[in-house]
């Protein structure tokens, strides 16, 4: 039972947040007048010297005293006899809700530092190629030519709404459990607001926020789920990006190569350099999906307030955190150490058939209703095709043959330039547009 219960094994790594809370809590009681400026100190002193231990490695934990929480404070009671007063109007229940508030505020800020690395990376790499043209996919069909830039980008407003969803799950986290004891608050005089404000639970104005429901307090694993969703969701990013990079480093695509420090050798076959490492990113990305589900699994159909149960919370929380932190990181060494094949790229959209569109259009600024030069259009590719030539290879006499409305005029967008530049609204891939986002994201990504 010992083994099967403890929790210190993982919790331990909420221990500093653990002591930071006790401090704070010891600060309240003394305001109160719970206990004495004297014994806050002694609390105080007591606390710093387990931190310091702490951090130095040289803690003992005991399996024994089962979490995190009940190892701190018996090292500390052991030292500083008035903590035993330190638990006054606390809960385990409340003081592990509070704990793991301050861990997400914590991970969800260094989560959005690694995703700026990782997207300043991917920026520096589109910065150095914006000159490059690859085709872009749809049904991993080559459809329409887009600037390699274009394309990381996209990626780059992946990873913004992903720092973005990090920035609102520590919004969601800035409530203050505390003094919600066991479940049903205290009846001695605290001061929530005086802990949240110790603690850095405040708005923006700099007011107190403590959680309004003692029972939610120490029921609510929210946080926890979204925290673990916006890791899931990171992770199908990180997954997809991931897949671009291997479907492009294969040699039946060969747009990039990936830099040996973030490629494996094979075993067997010499010639082999495989994209181990983004492989590994669309591999992770299930665990994190996995965890998400465990979460909600866990949580679903207990009934209020704390359960037992909920001590199976954290592994699958600090798993997310760390693969999160460990990908992202992961991301900046592949995206940043990217060389580009300029000449696979320029061969690979150099396929006219991949300008079709551009030749609807081109009827369609003729006067041609669109469904009828999409019509045209796919008769012309068949004939292309009959005649074992390239699209812009069929004279003028035959595409005319099956639209009156081709003029002289008509091989001119088959000019990779022109049709770019002619791509020119928010959000296109034309060159000025590429530019205006470069220059945006040059501007929200510097230091
Ligand atoms: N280790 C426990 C957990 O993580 C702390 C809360 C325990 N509370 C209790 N009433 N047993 O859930």
């Amino acid at each position: 039972m010992l083994k099967f219960s403890e929790s210190v094994s993982f919790d331990r790594r909420l221990a500093l947040f653990d002591i930071q809370g006790s401090r704070a809590h010891a600060a309240m009681l003394a305001h109160v007048g719970l206990i004495s400026a004297a014994e806050r100190d002694a609390i105080r002193q007591g606390l710093d010297d387990l931190h310091r231990e702490i951090e130095a490695g040289g803690f003992d934990w005991d399996t024994k005293l089962e979490d995190v929480h009940m190892n701190i404070e018996q090292a500390l009671t052991k030292r500083v006899p008035a903590a035993a007063k330190l638990h006054t109007a606390r809960s385990r229940n409340d003081q592990v809700a509070l704990d793991m508030r301050l861990f997400f505020k914590h991970a969800c800020a260094d989560l959005q530092v690694k995703i700026r690395c990782a997207a300043r990376a991917i920026l520096a790499t589109a910065e150095s190629n914006t000159h490059i043209l690859i085709p872009g996919y749809t049904h991993l069909q080559r459809a329409q030519p887009v600037p390699f830039a274009h394309h990381l980008l996209a990626w780059l407003e992946m990873l913004e709404r992903d720092a973005g969803r990090f920035a609102l799950v520590a919004d969601h986290a800035n409530w203050c459990p505390l003094g919600s004891c066991a479940l049903a608050g205290t009846t001695l005089p605290i001061d929530r607001e005086f802990t949240a404000c110790e603690l850095g639970f405040v708005d923006a104005r700099g007011r107190p926020r403590v959680t309004q429901n003692s029972m939610d307090s120490v029921a609510d694993r929210d946080v926890h789920i979204e925290f673990a969703a916006a890791c899931a969701i990171a992770g199908a990013h990180l997954s997809r990006i991931a897949e671009d990079l291997v479907l492009w480093s294969s040699s039946e695509f060969g747009f990039v190569t990936i830099s040996d420090a973030f490629s494996t050798g094979s075993s067997i076959m010499p010639q082999k350099k495989n994209p181990d490492s983004c492989e590994l990113l669309r591999g992770k990305s299930a665990r994190l999906h996995g965890n998400l589900h465990t979460l909600l699994t866990l949580v679903k159909g207990l009934p209020l307030t704390y359960n037992r149960d909920l001590q199976e919370d954290k592994p699958p929380v600090f798993d997310s955190f760390d693969q999160t932190s460990l990908c992202f990181q992961v991301l900046a060494g592949v995206a940043g150490g990217l060389k580009v094949d300029s000449a696979r790229c320029a061969k690979a959209v150099a396929d006219p058939a991949l300008l079709a569109t551009d030749v609807a259009e081109y009827l369609v600024k003729k006067g041609v209703p669109f469904r009828e030069a999409h019509h045209a259009v796919g008769a012309i590719v068949r004939l292309a095709e009959a005649n074992s030539t390239g699209l812009d290879e069929l004279t003028l006499a035959q595409v005319q043959s099956v639209h009156t409305a081709f003029g002289a005029d008509w091989t001119t967008v088959f000019d990779l330039r022109r049709a770019m530049a002619e791509r020119s609204g928010v959000g296109m891939p034309g060159p000025v547009q590429v530019r205006r986002q470069l220059a945006r994201w040059r501007k929200a990504l510097a230091d």
